[in-house]
């Protein structure tokens, strides 16, 4: 047998070295290798499974100045992201399974990666004819108005529960309490959309939903939030890694929803770690156009796909978190939540990896890969992978896409057109 791509001198968790030998898309034999079309010397990088993120704003349809699927899955790629989840607050938002349809196929012709898209949730919305037409999950549902997402009532959210509840869906929630006058600075955006409030917020999300029902928490900004979910929880770089003071009062390209909080918050969501099931990017770029407005006015949400893995990774060589944790939390965990096959180092796993240097760089935005070129993150250490495979194939390789490697991923509720 000659086998597609075989990887070796990987070292594996266990802290054995091997060689991985995959065909068709998949890790076919773990040990000594076979004759292969290709072969990569894994020697000198630690290899991770390819990332799931699930939480992407990947724009794209009347959004695409912000992004597409086509540079919004290169930066994922550039990142050691292989998997990406797109949230439906769209324009027009995903409500019907013509739309999602439509969705799916826009990803399938430009994509470059592994991806799948949720279903918007709106009281209107068709959630069982998304359900049969392939969504993944369901929402971020709005508890609170954002960009591009209007806030349910508690009685809508009730009735949605139940909906997603009897389908068998995940039902993901973007959990905040909003007040006040439009914000005039971070400090203020931070006051208006509190840390408490999410919390609050969190807790209500428990009352309402029916018992048992499979939860899932977005982007949770504070430790008060993250002890008080009921399901599992989400946690963002720019929540970890930035807090609002190291920005200028009015700097409208750190607005986002929930707010970056202060220094000593930002600390204590480190202290959650081991409960944060899964790190997700919540990648949601606007142009440096859109950004430029008062602060009033600015649209909240950053770019962050391809910088999620590589500031993990610092914290990893610099022993703050272990690999394990980070591969857990940015790749088997979500693969796990979502029902996505895994990416990893045994036979049958998918075979989606990417290959990190020893040694960190600083993140330089004129290096980044997504439309608008820009990234809060500027200037922050961070390790970036170096080789990019997916499904056995070498997708990317020193900052170069070589291949375009889609494939949708469809939800459990999918009803194939033959059946
Ligand atoms: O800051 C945010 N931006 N938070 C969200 O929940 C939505 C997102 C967007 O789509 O722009
Ligand atoms: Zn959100």
């Amino acid at each position: 047998m000659t086998a597609d791509l075989v990887l070796r001198n990987v070292l594996l968790p266990t802290g054995r070295r091997a060689d991985i030998t995959v065909s068709d898309g998949i890790v076919r034999h773990v040990g000594a290798a076979v004759r292969a079309d290709e072969t990569i010397d894994c020697t000198g990088y630690t290899c991770l499974p390819g990332a799931v993120d699930m939480h992407v704003h990947m724009r794209g349809g009347v959004q695409a100045e912000k992004e597409d699927w086509r540079t919004g899955t290169v930066s994922a790629v550039a990142g050691g992201v292989t998997v990406v989840v797109d949230q439906p607050n769209t324009v027009p938002s995903l409500t019907t399974p013509e739309l999602l349809r439509a969705r799916i196929r826009e990803a399938e012709e430009q994509a470059v990666c592994g991806f799948a898209v949720n279903a918007g949730v709106v009281p209107e919305a068709d959630l069982a004819g998304m359900w049969e037409a392939g969504a993944m999950a369901f929402g971020e549902t709005f508890a609170a108005p954002s960009s591009y997402g209007e806030g349910l009532s508690t009685g809508a959210l009730k009735e949605v529960f139940s909906r997603i509840h009897a389908l068998g869906g995940l039902t993901t929630i973007h959990a905040e309490e909003v007040s006040g006058r439009a914000p005039a600075t971070l400090a203020d955006h931070d006051r208006a959309r509190p840390g408490e409030g999410e919390a609050r917020a969190v807790e209500e999300i428990a009352r309402l939903a029916p018992p048992g029902m499979r939860l899932h928490f977005c982007h949770l900004s504070t430790a008060a939030s993250v002890r008080a979910a009921h399901g599992t929880v989400e946690a963002t770089p720019h929540h970890l890694f930035l807090s609002h003071g190291m920005f200028e009062d009015g700097d409208t390209r750190a607005r986002v929803n929930p707010p970056l909080r202060d220094e000593e918050t930002r600390r204590a969501l480190w202290s959650c770690w081991e409960r944060i099931d899964v790190i997700a990017s919540d990648h949601a770029p606007h142009t440096l156009r859109e950004k430029k407005v008062p602060f009033e006015t600015a649209p909240s949400g950053i770019p962050g796909v391809e910088t999620m893995v590589p500031l993990l990774m610092v914290a990893v060589q610099k022993r703050q978190i272990t690999l394990a944790s980070a591969i857990e939390k940015t790749s088997w965990r979500p693969a796990a939540i979502l029902g996505i096959p895994r990416a990893g180092f045994e036979p049958g796993d998918r075979a989606d990896y990417a290959l990190y240097p020893d040694g960190i760089t600083r993140i330089d935005s004129s290096c980044l890969h997504a439309k608008c070129g820009w990234s809060p993150f500027e200037g922050l250490e961070a390790v970036f992978p170096q080789e990019v495979i997916i499904r056995g194939v070498r997708a990317y390789a020193h900052g170069d896409l070589r291949e375009a490697c889609p494939a949708w991923y469809p939800g459990q509720g999918y009803l194939s057109p033959q059946n």
